[in-house]
């Protein structure tokens, strides 16, 4: 799986990507600044695609983990489908030209007007939504029975099976609000006969986010498994697919994580036979972290070295606003000067933001350059995954410039906010 520097190396002392500098681009752009590297979204995604080549496949990128156009444009381009839990998600799908039958829409509340959103997409609908509860199909089946349309469904199957992963992104326990029980689904397939504007073709899963281990997804695709067994005398035309979710981790600092051919060789495990033919059931999966985590760095600039006699504080122009994971999470992310000479020696930092919180910190008592000083550039790396796309403007802070760089170029693919961004609306 991906490392933290594996799309972004030192050149000539100074941090880059395909040789170009990221000093230049703070320089030109300004600071923070989201840098995303290309090949860093695309070598994952590549992997993915090899390990499920003998099956017929759709990887669905999660865009919520980054919603960037040009990022969507960039793995659409390279035959992705899109994951998405929104309207404002769709919207941005189809700016980005995804084609309808690449898109599932997963999520415990969309509305009804999301619903009817999703139906028109293109004109024929999207492909699948991944429907979350009892309510959801009964509100479904009537948007789409008002629209003289059969909506496509899948059910998600909570699997109740502990992901050991963070509490607030663990998805597949009973005690969590996602999906529908065993006992559920069979209620559904029973009333199916009532629900003339559904029409079932699939099951997910989704079990949570930064797995660390295959083993809680080796049970709930036994479970899958189980399930699809049962259903199979009871449904009278079948499955079109099954949706395996995302969730596998990326190393932010030195954990070990599952390799890609790994996790597909499980896939091939638990339901290789019934994805080959006659049966052809397609495969789903939807990772977010795993292509976008590590293509992206915030580039920051220092503002003060403020010393106490404890510690030293390093004060940088980025905050919780621009990326909230350590304070939402208290998740690390390793952070590194841009000059590779400022690498040495190290002391005791705390690397705070500006954000009136103590909970605006990057990182406490962390082994930091001591000689990195007010003006100097750092990187906090591994934040391509749920960084710009959890930003916000607390404390009136303007989001930032977000960066492509791709065959040896960069580009701004989203320009810094301004202070007028930051009022529009208001009277
Ligand atoms: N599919 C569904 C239905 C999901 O809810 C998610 C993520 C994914 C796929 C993609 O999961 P991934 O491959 O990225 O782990 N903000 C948190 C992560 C929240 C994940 C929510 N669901 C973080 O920064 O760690």
């Amino acid at each position: 799986m991906t490392q933290p520097l594996q799309f972004f190396q030192y050149e000539n002392g100074i941090l880059s990507s395909e040789n170009v500098s990221l000093a230049t681009i703070a320089q030109k752009i300004g600071t923070p600044v989201y840098i995303y590297s290309a090949e860093g979204f695309l070598t994952p995604f590549r992997e993915f695609s090899e390990g499920l080549s003998e099956f017929n496949h759709l990887i669905c990128f999660a865009l919520k983990s980054n919603s960037n156009l040009s990022i969507l444009r960039l793995l659409a381009q390279e035959g992705a489908g899109m994951d998405l839990v929104s309207g404002g998600e769709l919207y941005r799908a189809e700016k980005a030209l995804v084609s309808a039958e690449k898109i599932v829409f997963s999520g415990v509340g969309k509305t009804a007007e999301e619903m009817q959103q999703g139906l028109n997409y293109h004109g024929t609908g999207i492909y699948s939504f991944n429907v979350e509860s009892i309510p959801e199909l009964k509100l479904l089946n009537e948007v789409a029975l008002n629209m003289n349309r059969k909506a496509p469904v899948a059910l998600r199957f909570n699997p109740d099976v502990d992901a050991k992963t963070h509490p607030y992104i663990s998805t597949g326990l009973k005690k969590n609000k996602f999906g529908i029980s065993k006992s559920e689904v069979l209620e559904v397939i029973r009333s199916l006969d009532q629900l003339k504007g559904i029409h079932l073709k699939g099951l997910s899963i989704h079990i949570g986010s930064q797995l660390l281990s295959l083993a809680p997804l080796d049970d709930a695709f036994g479970r899958l498994e189980e399930l699809l067994c049962a259903l199979d005398q009871k449904l009278k035309s079948p499955l079109e697919f099954i949706d395996l979710g995302g969730g596998i981790g990326i190393t932010y600092r030195d954990e070990k994580t599952p390799p890609i051919q790994k996790y597909c060789k499980l896939i091939k495990k638990h339901f290789g036979k019934r994805l080959k033919a006659p049966s052809q059931l397609k495969i789903l999966i939807e990772p977010g972290r795993t292509l976008s985590g590590n293509a992206g760095v915030l580039v920051s600039k220092i503002i003060y070295r403020k010393q106490r006699r404890s510690k030293d504080f390093l004060v940088i122009d980025a905050a919780m606003n621009d990326l909230i994971r350590p304070a939402l999470y208290e998740s690390y992310h390793e952070i590194v000067p841009i000059h590779e000479k400022h690498l040495l020696p190290k002391v005791k930092t705390n690397i705070v933001g500006p954000v009136c919180e103590s909970s605006d910190c990057f990182a406490s008592d962390r082994p930091f350059p001591a000689h990195a000083d007010q003006g100097e550039l750092v990187a906090i790396l591994s934040a391509g995954a749920y960084g710009f796309s959890m930003s916000s403007t607390y404390n009136s802070r303007p989001r930032p410039a977000e960066v492509l760089i791709q065959k040896g170029r960069f580009q701004v693919i989203r320009s810094r906010e301004t202070w007028e961004d930051l009022i529009r609306g208001e009277d």
